[in-house]
This record gives structure tokens, sequence and C-alpha cells, in this order.
């Protein structure tokens, strides 16, 4: 077992908090967190997950099973359902549910249920604890860690949220097994860009050998590091006024593809569009001179050697791409504000780059 420590700077230290990462720790839930101090216990599921071994071994945990203390609230973990309908169902199920404040919601899904049963935790009665247990490799790395809740409004991504940090994070590897494999892969693309945008090293070592879903070894290794690495970028900067932008690193150019893929036949994963869209952003920092081509084609190589996709399957129409781009949060002033590869491992944020560059750079893809 691994422990990752999430340090968030307020004054009282009282929201740091660890990233427990293990084989089967989910069975001793309570050695992670004490239930016993919380009035009741709320479990948010993806209703995807009722039938896996693990899930039903954690139900007949001590700390799970059926009492008066412990309710249950079953969910889609779609991201159609991350949005104000969704939100309003979790608040009302707390309400039916009796949570009060010393109550504890634990959320168990990917990336979509973390997001939105987390603001649905953060924002009840002013804030209820929770903890986050991510069940997909890509919510592992990333939206699990560092606090950002949100739903979508419309077509407009995360654009309600807000920062409030989860008492623990228990990754769990025996989740992984039952993942679809397309789903498994999608999840590499973050840690990939945590090579890219903050450690060399760490980079080769994904290089040359393709993570596989049953090495959990390995696995153990490479998420614990990817866990660290968002971590320590969270720590600095919880709120993303400066570091945590670089986090953003595929995130312009990969949310308009994985946009712009839902009219396609080939719609496309997160993970998929993020692969795209750091190609794409890998490319305008070659076009604007900080890294150079062999950088490019080494970049290249490492998303195709972890089966994740470097072309793209269906044409885009680039004013529409620009669009999405421009509506994008992280904008400010109506102007781009992109996360650029400085050199291979350091990442840079807020370049304002020419649209002809742009455009340009989509070719690669
Ligand atoms: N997913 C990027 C971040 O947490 O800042």
């Amino acid at each position: 077992m691994r422990k990752v420590r999430v340090n968030i700077k307020d004054k009282s230290g009282g929201n740091s908090y660890d990233i427990i990462i293990g084989s089967g720790v989910l069975k001793s839930f309570s050695q992670f967190y004490d239930t016993s101090k919380c009035s009741s216990v709320a479990l948010v599921v993806d209703k995807a997950l009722l039938n896996q071994e693990w899930y039903k071994t954690l139900l007949s945990s001590n700390d799970f099973k059926q009492s008066q203390k412990v309710k249950f609230i079953e969910i889609s973990g779609a991201e159609s359902v991350k949005n104000v309908d969704g939100l309003s169902y979790l608040w009302h199920e707390f309400q039916k549910s009796g949570l009060d404040r010393k109550s504890l919601v634990v959320i168990l899904g990917g990336g979509a249920i973390l997001d939105l049963a987390g603001f649905a935790a953060s924002t009840y009665m002013r804030g209820v604890a929770f903890i986050h247990v991510p069940t997909t490799l890509l919510s592992q790395v990333d939206a699990s860690i560092g606090g950002k809740l949100a739903i979508n409004l419309g077509e407009f991504k995360n654009l309600v949220g807000s920062f409030a940090q989860p008492k623990a994070v228990i990754i769990d590897l025996e989740t992984l097994v039952a993942l679809p494999y397309r789903e498994f892969v999608a999840g590499i693309a973050e840690i990939v860009k945590h090579g890219l945008i903050y450690d060399r090293k760490y980079l080769s070592l994904l290089e040359k050998t393709p993570l596989k879903q049953n090495d959990q070894e390995r696995l153990m290794d490479i998420i614990t590091r990817s866990c660290e690495i968002k971590s320590e970028v969270v720590s600095l900067d919880e709120t993303e006024d400066g570091l945590r932008k670089t986090l953003n690193f595929g995130h312009t150019a990969g949310h308009a593809l994985e946009s712009l893929s839902k009219k396609t036949n080939y719609p496309l994963l997160h993970g998929e569009a993020i692969s795209l869209g750091m190609l794409v952003e890998t490319e305008i920092s070659k076009l604007i001179g900080f890294i150079s081509q062999d950088d490019v084609n080494l970049v290249r190589s490492v998303l195709q050697i972890q089966g994740l996709p470097v072309k793209l399957e269906f044409s885009i129409d680039l004013k529409e791409a620009h669009r999405i781009m421009l509506s994008d949060k992280k904008n400010v002033a109506s102007k781009i504000k992109w996360s650029l590869l400085e050199k291979l491992g350091k990442a840079t944020f807020d370049v304002e780059v020419e649209t002809s560059v742009v455009e340009k750079a989509f070719e690669v893809i």
C-alpha cells in the first residue's frame, strides 16, 4: 500500500488529506477514515458498479453492511447526468436519507460522478464531508485529486462548480480489473501528460512498453507517481492562479475535439480527446519555437505505444473548433490562454498564440 499526502495550504492545514493506493484497500476502509465519528454515511455509487466483486465485498465489510447508519444512493455515472438535474436529484436524496453536517458521503465511480456528487456534498448544508473512491484509471490520477468539483451547463463543460477538498482519496487497484480496455487506455493520456508537463524521467518510463491492466506492480508505481505529481501541483496552487494551469495541457484543443466528436460516428472518450489535444498543443509548442520536431515525434510515439489515438477519424471545421476553444472558461478577455510545453518535462501557461499557428498545428492530427 502507498500513501501520498495532498498538502493544502489553508491556515489550519485542516484541508490536507491522504491518497491511499493499493490492491484490496477498500476492505480496510475504517483504517483510513474512522466512520464511527460520523452520524451517518451515504454511499453514492455508479449503478454500473453494483455487480462488481469488489463492490459486493465492500458491502459485506463492517463499515458498509446494512445498518440504519448507512444509506445507498445509486446514480448513473454518465457525463449526461452531470448537470443541474443530477445535482438536484442528489440533494433530494441526501435530504430523504437524513444527512446532517456530521454525515460522510463516500463517492464511488469515475470522473463525472466524483465531480457531480462531490459538488452536491460540498454544497449540501454548506458542506458535508466526502471521500472520493475513483474507479477508473483516468479519475484515479486526475479528477479525484485536488478538489475541483463541477457540473456542466448545457454544452459548457464544468462551467458551474467550486473548489472543496475530499477528506481522503482511496484508490483500489481491484476496481481497474473489470474496467473496459478502451477506458483503461484512455486513462493513460493523463499519465503521459504528467510526464510531459512535470517530469521528463517519468515520461521515459512510458516510452517503450504499454501499461497493462493486469500489471498491478507497475500500475501501483505509475499511479503513485502521477498522484504525487498532481498533489505537488495542487499543493502549490490549489485554486489555479498559476502552476495548476499546466495541468490543462492538451485540454484546450482536446475539449474542442471531444465536443465536435459527439456529432460524428466517432465519439471520443475524454482521454482519447486529450491524447489528440496534447499532440496539437505539442505542435503549437514547436511552431512557436519552444521545442523541436524530435520532441513532437517523441510525444507522438509515446502516445502510440500506449495505444492512444494520434490521428483524427473525422474531419473538423476549424472555425467551429476555434469557437469552442474561445468559450473555454480558462480564457480571459476573449483570448485563448494556452498551457504549452517549454521543453519535455516542463510546461508553462497563459501563452497567447496567433490563430494561424493554431490552425496549422491541427494539421498534425
Ligand atoms: N484536471 C485538472 C486539475 O485538476 O486542475
